[in-house]
């Protein structure tokens, strides 16, 4: 069935991030010129997704606010024959259509998804992590569902290596390798302790699931860190059919740390097309010094 829905999770505190995330959603912090949830429905646009359910919460209407019109700022923008802005700030409205839930309590990311339920029905659906930018020259939600298409396996889930010593911040991917970036995961766990887990592949923002996950959401008990796991959910159909793991191409910035965030605006303003040369120059400078 062809996946035309997608839902971001972009209810979470951002504890990781705090003071910023006091009163500004991570997800809306910029990179460059544009929030981060606009480069991700930006993906999903280009994957041929239509349709997305941003799951918020208390406090982050900026992200409505953001992909719909702003009738005085277009006039204003319309009148100063400003129309290279004038368009930018319209198209983003034209992305996918777009609605949004809250999510009442923060009690985890498989909490988040379930909030989704009805929105979904009855078929396979997309989920973008609201705080993980993924920036690629092949959109990352494109060659999951293309792996899930093709390996007629129950889902796909986006996956990388990470660093042994971080491994337990992650999930952990038990994989047998299919072809080329291609696995088949057949279990996981989420926040392995020492010992417990099955290889360095990690889920990282992305992931492609059947709508009969909603039932096993529903009955599992809350797993790691007192939430409900999406990871424990899937772990039940990794299990019993496999997912497709891809290591995807591109680069995925985490959003919902300090160093992934200043990453994300030196790389992406190393190549912008405005200031990029000028912000080489800086940073050869600056390198200078350290
Ligand atoms: P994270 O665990 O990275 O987000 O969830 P968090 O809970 O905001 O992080 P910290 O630890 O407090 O800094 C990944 C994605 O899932 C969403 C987040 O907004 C993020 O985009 N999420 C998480 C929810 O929508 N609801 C939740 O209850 C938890």
């Amino acid at each position: 069935m062809k996946i035309t829905k997608a839902i971001i999770p972009a209810a979470g505190l951002g504890t990781r991030v705090l003071p910023a995330t006091k009163a500004i959603p991570k997800e809306m912090f910029p990179i460059v010129d544009k929030p981060a949830i606009q480069y991700i429905v930006e993906e999903a646009a280009k994957s041929g997704i239509e349709d997305i359910l941003i799951i918020t919460s208390r406090g982050k209407f900026e992200i409505e606010d953001h992909f719909d019109r702003a009738p005085e700022l277009e006039a204003k923008l319309a009148e100063g024959g400003k129309q290279e802005m004038l368009d930018q700030i319209v198209d983003v409205t034209k992305l996918a259509n777009i609605t949004y839930i809250r999510q009442m309590e923060q009690k985890g990311l498989g909490h988040a998804v379930l909030q989704a339920k009805k929105f979904v029905g009855d078929e396979p659906f997309a989920v973008m992590y609201g705080d993980d930018v993924i920036i690629g020259e092949d959109p990352c939600i494109g060659q999951l569902i293309r792996a899930y298409e093709h390996t007629g396996l129950c889902g796909a889930v986006g996956i990388k290596s990470v660093l042994a010593e971080e491994i337990q911040k992650y999930s952990s991917m038990k994989i047998e390798p299919i072809k080329d970036n291609i696995f088949k995961v057949t279990d996981m766990i989420e926040k392995p302790k020492p010992g417990q887990e099955f290889s360095l592949y990690s889920i990282l923002g992305r992931c492609v699931l059947p709508p009969e996950i909603f039932g096993i959401l529903e009955e599992i008990p809350y797993g790691a860190g007192n939430e409900l796991q999406l990871t424990d959910a899937m772990r039940v159909l990794a299990k019993r059919d496999g997912f497709a793991g891809i290591d995807f191409t591109g680069t995925r910035y985490d959003m919902g740390n300090k160093l992934g965030i200043l990453k994300a605006s030196v790389e992406v303003g190393l190549t912008h097309p405005e200031i990029g040369e000028e912000f080489k120059e800086y940073i050869r400078e600056i390198a200078k010094e350290i």
